[in-house]
C-alpha cells in the first residue's frame, strides 16, 4: 500500500485514530495554550491549521478568539469528518495533503502545523508553498517533536519502521529544520514548550 493511503487509513479508522481523538486534546492542552498566546499576540485575521487532525487546536482557538477566520486541512477523511463535527461551522475544514494547500497566495497571517511536520515527505516544497500562502510579515508555527541529534532521529525513525503503519514518517533535527527554513527564505527561531518534555519544540518561521 502506498504511504499516502496508509496515512489516510491509520488516521481515519482504527484504534490509533480513536485514541488520538479521545486523548490528544487533553495531552497537548499546555502546548495549545502557549501557541495560542503567541498567535493572539499577532492579532491575526486569518489562521490556517494544516494537518489539523480532529480539530482540537482550532476548537481551542475559536473559543478564545471567535473573530478570527479559521481554516483547517487534513489528508485523512476520517479526521476531516471529526474536525467538521467538532468545529460545527466555526472553521472551514478541507481534505488536502499538507504539502499542497488549496488556497490562493497571501491568504493567511498565521499558519500552524502541530505534531505533524514529521509526517511530511517533501518538507522544503511544503515550506515554499506555505510561504506563498502567508501574507508579508506572516508566521508559520511548526510545533512538533524535534530530535536533538542524528542518533535520536534515527532511533525515532527506526521505531516507526518497525510498526510501519502510519505512512511516511521522517523525523528531523533542530539543525535540519533551521537549514530548511534558511533555504526557503524564512527567519527562524525555536523554543521549548514550557511544562512539556524537551522533545516538544515550537519553531517560528517568519516571512
Ligand atoms: C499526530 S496527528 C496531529 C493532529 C493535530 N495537528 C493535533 O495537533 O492534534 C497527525 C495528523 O497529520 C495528518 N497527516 C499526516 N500526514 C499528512 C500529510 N502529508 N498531509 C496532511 N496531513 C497529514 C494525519 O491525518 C493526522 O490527522
Amino acid at each position: 500500500m502506498e504511504n499516502a493511503e496508509k496515512t489516510k487509513r491509520f488516521w481515519s479508522k482504527g484504534l490509533g485514530a480513536w485514541l488520538y481523538r479521545k486523548y490528544a486534546g487533553k495531552h497537548f492542552s499546555k502546548m495549545h495554550e502557549v501557541v495560542a498566546g503567541q498567535i493572539l499576540a499577532k492579532n491575526p485575521k486569518d489562521v490556517l491549521d494544516i494537518a489539523c487532525g480532529p480539530g482540537d487546536f482550532l476548537f481551542y482557538l475559536s473559543n478564545l478568539a471567535p473573530n478570527i477566520k479559521l481554516s483547517g486541512t487534513d489528508i485523512a477523511p476520517g479526521m476531516v469528518r471529526h474536525a467538521e463535527e467538532k468545529l460545527a461551522g466555526r472553521a472551514t475544514i478541507l481534505e488536502s495533503a499538507g504539502e499542497s494547500q488549496p488556497f490562493p497566495e497571501n491568504s493567511f497571517d498565521v499558519i500552524t502545523i502541530m505534531m505533524s511536520f514529521h509526517h511530511f515527505h517533501k518538507k522544503e516544497e511544503a515550506l515554499i508553498n506555505m510561504r506563498q500562502l502567508l501574507r508579508p510579515g506572516g508566521t508559520l508555527f511548526i510545533v512538533d517533536i524535534v530530535a536533538k541529534n542524528d542518533f535520536q532521529k534515527s532511533f525515532w525513525n527506526f521505531l516507526e519502521k518497525i510498526t510501519n503503519i502510519r505512512g511516511y514518517v521522517g523525523h528531523y533535527t533542530e539543525k535540519e529544520i533551521r537549514e530548511m527554513a534558511r533555504n526557503t527564505n524564512f527567519s527562524f527561531s525555536i523554543q521549548y514548550v514550557e511544562g512539556m518534555p524537551k522533545r516538544y519544540r515550537i519553531c517560528k518561521l517568519e516571512k
